[in-house]
Order: C-alpha cells, then structure tokens, then sequence
C-alpha cells in the first residue's frame, strides 16, 4: 500500500477516532477537503519569549498554533516560523477575532501582526451577539473567498448557538473550540460535533494545571508510564478531541507530545468520562 493511501486510510478511520489510527503524522480532513493536525499548541499567557517557546515547539514536532490577538503572542508566532526555517505550509495557524465590529479587517490586522499571508483557520467568539454571529460569519465568509483563511470556526458556541448560526447562514462552522477535560465536557456536543462533522478544538485541556493532582488521574497515568498530563491529552485524542495544550517548559513541550505511544483502554475512558463535573477554569462553561 502506498504512503498516500495509508495515510487517507489513517484519516478516515480517525474520524471514528480508533486509536490503533493515531500517529503524529497523521491529521484530520475537515469538510473543506483541508487537513488539520490531531494536536495543537496553545499560546495564552505565552508572551514571555514567545518566539523562542514556539520555535522550540515546532523544532519538537508541534504543527499547528493557536492564537489571538488578545493573547499578545502573534508576532512571535510569526517571527517563530520564519526564524526557525519551516515553510508556511507546514504549519497550521489559527487566529481569533472577535464578532462585533468588521471582522475581516480584524483578521487582516491578524495576519499583518503574524506577517502571515493567510490563516489556515479564524475563529470567532461570543455567541450572545444579537445576530448569533451572522455579520462576523458573512464577513469572514468574504475573507475566505480572498484567501485571508482557509477555514471558519467559532469558539464557545452552544449547540443551540451553533444550530443559530447554521439556521442564519446555511453554513456550519469547521471547528467550535470549547475548553474541554475529563473535568468539565458535555457528551451531547460530542455526538452533535460528530454528527455535524465539526471538530472539537479543546481549550484549557490541561486544566490549566489546576486538576493535574487529581488522585484518579495520577493513578491512572502512573499504570500507564504516563504523565498525568499524557493522560489527559491522549484521552482528547481517543474521542476525536483536537486539544491545545499550552506549556512554557520545553519539557512540558517534549512530554504533550509524546501521546502516540500508548492506549487507554476502553475501561479506563469510561472511568475518565466520569470524572465530568463540569469543572471550568474560568466561570463556568458558556457552552452548556
Ligand atoms: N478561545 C479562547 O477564548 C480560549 C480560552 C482559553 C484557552 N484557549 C486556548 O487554549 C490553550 C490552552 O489552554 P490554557 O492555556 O488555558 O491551559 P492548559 O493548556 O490547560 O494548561 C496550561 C498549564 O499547564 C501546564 N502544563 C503544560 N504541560 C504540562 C505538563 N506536561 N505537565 C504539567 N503541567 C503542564 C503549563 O505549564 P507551563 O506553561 O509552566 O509549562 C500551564 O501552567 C490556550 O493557551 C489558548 O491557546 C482559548
């Protein structure tokens, strides 16, 4: 079998996310027919020496980042992958703008901030604008067909939200980032986001460390010669879950991407789904 089936084949069954399909290389095919890598980096609160972590997370392996004018970290992503040799194509940005106002002057100022030609994926936040995001979504739409994007998501959007928005626009969006763990994630937008083909982007997925102590979690991950941090990650992945995790330590960086090497049993994602309390970083989570 040649390299391109096997790897249309590990696409394609990864949708149904058999974890014997997960490998680093292999990526996700979003409706568009544009792939996506299976993990991410996160960049909040990464503005201390950003270019200098992210070159670090690439050179590691990492091939897609997330940002967002908001985070401060734009142009050290930028900078970061130019300065570290790779070409645009090899790797996946995401950027953020907010729906009020002209979005797509605010993802041209985005791309002018990570000198970047295009994004391979914009999103937009906060659902409770009156038109349930319609305007941003048209002008974004705008933006796609001039090659400012290659594809549109939104970030904290609700089912009813997202039913909303597909009512208003014909249009369901490729991706709704939404913080997600084994502490806090809903497994109604789960079947929903399979059912509609619109991958699940976690955020927070770490907990912000704040969860990382849990005895369950660390029990668990120690069966496995795993972190507990592995453990989480590997568990986004099994459920088709594309997480972001944010690490200023490069051996944090190293140990979030080593999570291709072992399985959780079905038994122990079980145990893990229990773990849902809803639990939030922040206050609450808006998408319930
Ligand atoms: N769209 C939105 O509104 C929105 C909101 C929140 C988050 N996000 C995105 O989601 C990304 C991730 O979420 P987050 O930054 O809130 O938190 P997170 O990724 O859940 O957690 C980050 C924390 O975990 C620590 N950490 C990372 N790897 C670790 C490891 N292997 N072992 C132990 N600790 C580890 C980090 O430490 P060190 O940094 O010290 O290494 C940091 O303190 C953000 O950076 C951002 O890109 C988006």
């Amino acid at each position: 079998m040649n390299a391109a089936v096997q790897q249309a084949l590990r696409a394609r069954s990864w949708q149904t996310a058999e974890p014997s399909a997960l490998a680093p290389e292999t990526s996700r095919i979003l409706p568009s027919g544009n792939r996506m890598p299976l993990l991410g980096l996160g960049t909040w609160e990464l503005q201390v020496h950003t270019a200098e972590t992210v070159c670090s997370a690439l050179e590691l392996g990492f091939r897609m980042v997330d940002s967002s004018p908001t985070y401060h970290t734009q142009r050290g992503i930028g900078d970061a992958i130019r300065a570290c040799g790779f070409e645009r194509g090899d790797i996946y940005v995401i950027t953020q703008v907010e729906p009020l106002g002209d979005t797509y002057a605010a993802l041209h100022k985005n791309l002018l901030q990570l000198k970047l030609e295009y994004a391979d994926l914009v999103l937009f936040h906060l659902p409770e604008v009156e038109d349930g995001g319609e305007m941003a979504w048209q002008a974004l739409r705008r933006a796609k067909r001039d090659g400012l994007t290659h594809d549109i998501g939104v970030s904290g959007y609700s089912i009813d939200a997202l039913e909303e928005l597909v009512y208003r626009t014909g249009e369901m969006p490729a991706v709704n980032q939404i913080e997600w763990s084994p502490f806090g994630h809903s497994p109604r937008m789960l079947d929903f986001c399979r059912d509609n083909d619109v991958v699940i982007q976690a955020r927070s997925p770490l907990t912000r460390a704040m969860r990382l102590n849990d005895d369950k979690v660390t029990t668990m991950a120690a069966r496995y010669g795993k972190t507990p941090a592995q453990l989480l990650i590997r568990w986004n992945l099994q459920l088709g879950v594309v997480p972001l995790p944010k690490a200023n330590h490069v051996q944090h960086l190293r140990e979030n991407l080593n999570v291709f090497d072992f399985e959780i049993q079905p038994h122990d994602m079980t145990r893990l789904n229990a773990l849902n309390e809803h639990f939030s970083v922040r206050e609450g989570l808006p998408y319930l």
